[in-house]
Parts: structure tokens; C-alpha cells; sequence
């Protein structure tokens, strides 16, 4: 099937970076937030990411341009009618996403793909929640999603071989290496981070070392782009936590069970970036 017209609901973190990346490879696209005050921040996001592009020389003003020009930012779920994928990237929640899905399933045609960007949800339970269990799969995204060049392709129990070579080819279009992942929690990326970062805040708890110390260590000993308290500060404490008590009710074992330190920090809103404060302190 060709893919010309994409959607994107939400345009948060990872919703904005997928509408960039489509765009910039030359979809129209069309992105959905809950309301106009939360789109416009998305929007602005994206704008900013490409004039930075600009600024560093990795994009030319005429990219930045023809990007912006093809997104369209909505509020109704009635733009996306015309759309061939759609890329989910909402609240982790499995009714909200349930709820969206009814309402693009009112307006769009049967043929149009729906691909969630979730972390943590079974892809097959939510493809089952929707009328086209074949024609849906998972796309997992990295964040930052324009810099990040790996996505992780999903097949539901359902998904048919069609929708499956379709999500692959697709990401191969907008100039990211997919890899095939199972429709396990964590998939492939995350089933390895999670507990090496959890591993990292256990180690930091039991005073290994402090957490500059355990950040350089990894970084410079091994050539990680950001050591793994710093990681967990851009991914998000709360993110982790959620993944990790996911990946345990599953998996039952102890390596992800979150560490205490973990869970007070989610407590006690030291978020990370977001927040301003998590292992380190932001401005
Ligand atoms: N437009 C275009 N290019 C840009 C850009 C922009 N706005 N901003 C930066 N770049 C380019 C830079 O020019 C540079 O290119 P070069 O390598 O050719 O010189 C490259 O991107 C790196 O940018 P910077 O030098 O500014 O920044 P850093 O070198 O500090 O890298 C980083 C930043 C890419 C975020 C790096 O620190 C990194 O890879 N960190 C790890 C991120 C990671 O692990 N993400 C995954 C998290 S897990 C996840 O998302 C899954 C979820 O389910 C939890």
C-alpha cells in the first residue's frame, strides 16, 4: 500500500518528533492534540527543533520551511480522514488509546494503518481493542526522535504481513533502521535498558559511587552517550517507573522491580528534566 498522508495523535516529546520526521521526508502530515493551547506548544517544539537544525547547519532554511508548510496541527479527529497511517503517541493509557481509536475509526478508511508509539502496552491487546486488528502494529520511537535513528517495528498476534512490511518500509522512508521487535514489555530496547538503569539507581542507593562518578564512569569507560542517571533524568524518572512496574507485573522477575529511591523520587515529583530535578538540578 503507498503511504502519502500521515497522521500523528498527540504532539508531545515523541508526537512532535514523528510529525518532524514525517514531514521533513515529505509527508503531509497531520498532527492532533486534546486542545489548541497543547498544540501550539507541540508546534512551537517542532519549529524550534528545526531552526536549531538551522542554526547548526543540519538543515537548510528551505528544509525547515518545507517542512513546517507540510504539517497541519488539528484539534478534531475529523482532519485525519484522509490519512494512510496513522502514528499513535498519547497518554499511556489503554482506554484513552481505546477511545482515540473509535474516534479516527469513525472517520477514516479501511485501509488506513494505525501504528502506536507506546512503550509499554501489549500491542496486541490494543489492536484487539479496535475494527482493523490486521491493519494495526507498533512503532517505538527514540527520544529525540529526529536524532535517534532506530524504531522498533511490532506485530501484533494480528497484524497482518502487509501492515507489517508497510510500518517497516515506512520507517525506512522517513530515514530510520528498524528492527523487528516481539510484542513483549520492553520490546528489544527497553527489555535491556530498563534494568541497567534501575540496576544504576540500586548501585547509586547501596554507594557505589556518587552519581557524577557512576554517570562519567559509564560514559567515559565505555563510550555511552550519557551516563545512566543522566539518561533516566532525560527519559524521565516517572516514564521509568511506569515501564518497570509494567515489565515486572509481567515478567515477575526482580530484575525490574523498581528500587526504592526510584519510586520516592516519582513521590516526591523529581522527575528529571521535566521537572526541573531528578538525579541532577536543571535551570
Ligand atoms: N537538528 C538537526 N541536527 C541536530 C539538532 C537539530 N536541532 N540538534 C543536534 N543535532 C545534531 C548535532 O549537530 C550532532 O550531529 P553530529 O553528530 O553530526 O555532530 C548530533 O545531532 C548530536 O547533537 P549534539 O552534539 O548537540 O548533542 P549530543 O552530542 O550531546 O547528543 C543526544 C545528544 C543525541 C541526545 C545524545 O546525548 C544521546 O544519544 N543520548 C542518549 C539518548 C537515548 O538513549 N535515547 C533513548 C532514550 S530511551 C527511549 O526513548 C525509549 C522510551 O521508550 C523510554
Amino acid at each position: 500500500m503507498q503511504i502519502k498522508t500521515v497522521g500523528v495523535l498527540g504532539c508531545g516529546l515523541m508526537g512532535a518528533g514523528v510529525a518532524q520526521v514525517s514531514a521533513a521526508s515529505g509527508y503531509r502530515t497531520m498532527v492532533r492534540e486534546v486542545n489548541q493551547g497543547v498544540l501550539d506548544k507541540g508546534l512551537g517544539r517542532i519549529r524550534k527543533f528545526l531552526e536549531d537544525g538551522v542554526a547548526k547547519g543540519k538543515v537548510t532554511a528551505e528544509q525547515r520551511d518545507q517542512a513546517l508548510d507540510r504539517i497541519t496541527g488539528t484539534t478534531e479527529f475529523g482532519a485525519m480522514k484522509d490519512c494512510d497511517l496513522i502514528v499513535e503517541a498519547i497518554v499511556e493509557n489503554v482506554e484513552v488509546k481505546t477511545a482515540a481509536y473509535a474516534a479516527l475509526e469513525a472517520v477514516v478508511g479501511a485501509g488506513t494503518i494505525f501504528a502506536s508509539n507506546t512503550s509499554s502496552l501489549c500491542i496486541t491487546e490494543l489492536a484487539a481493542r479496535t475494527k482493523r486488528p490486521d491493519r494495526f502494529g507498533g512503532l517505538h520511537f527514540f527520544n529525540p526522535v529526529p536524532l535517534m535513528k532506530l524504531v522498533e517495528v511490532i506485530r501484533a498476534l494480528t497484524t497482518s504481513d502487509e501492515t507489517y512490511r508497510a510500518l517497516f518500509a515506512f520507517s525506512q522512508s522517513i530515514g530510520k533502521e528498524p528492527i523487528t521487535a516481539p510484542d513483549k514489555p520492553g520490546f528489544i530496547v527497553n527489555r535491556l535498558l530498563v534494568p541497567y538503569l534501575l540496576d544504576a539507581i540500586r548501585c547509586y542507593e547501596r554507594g557505589l559511587g556518587t552519581i557524577e562518578d557512576i554517570d562519567k564512569g559509564m560514559k567515559l569507560g565505555c563510550g555511552y552517550p550519557m551516563g545512566p542517571l543522566t539518561l533516566l533524568d532525560f527519559v524521565g524518572l516517572d516514564t521509568t517507573y511506569y515501564i518497570a512496574n509494567i515489565m515486572f507485573d509481567e515478567y515477575k522477575d526482580a530484575m525490574f522491580a523498581a528500587p526504592p529511591l526510584l519510586k520516592r523520587m516519582v513521590l516526591a515529583g523529581k522527575l528529571g528534566k521535566k521537572s526541573g530535578e531528578g538525579f541532577y538540578k536543571y535551570a
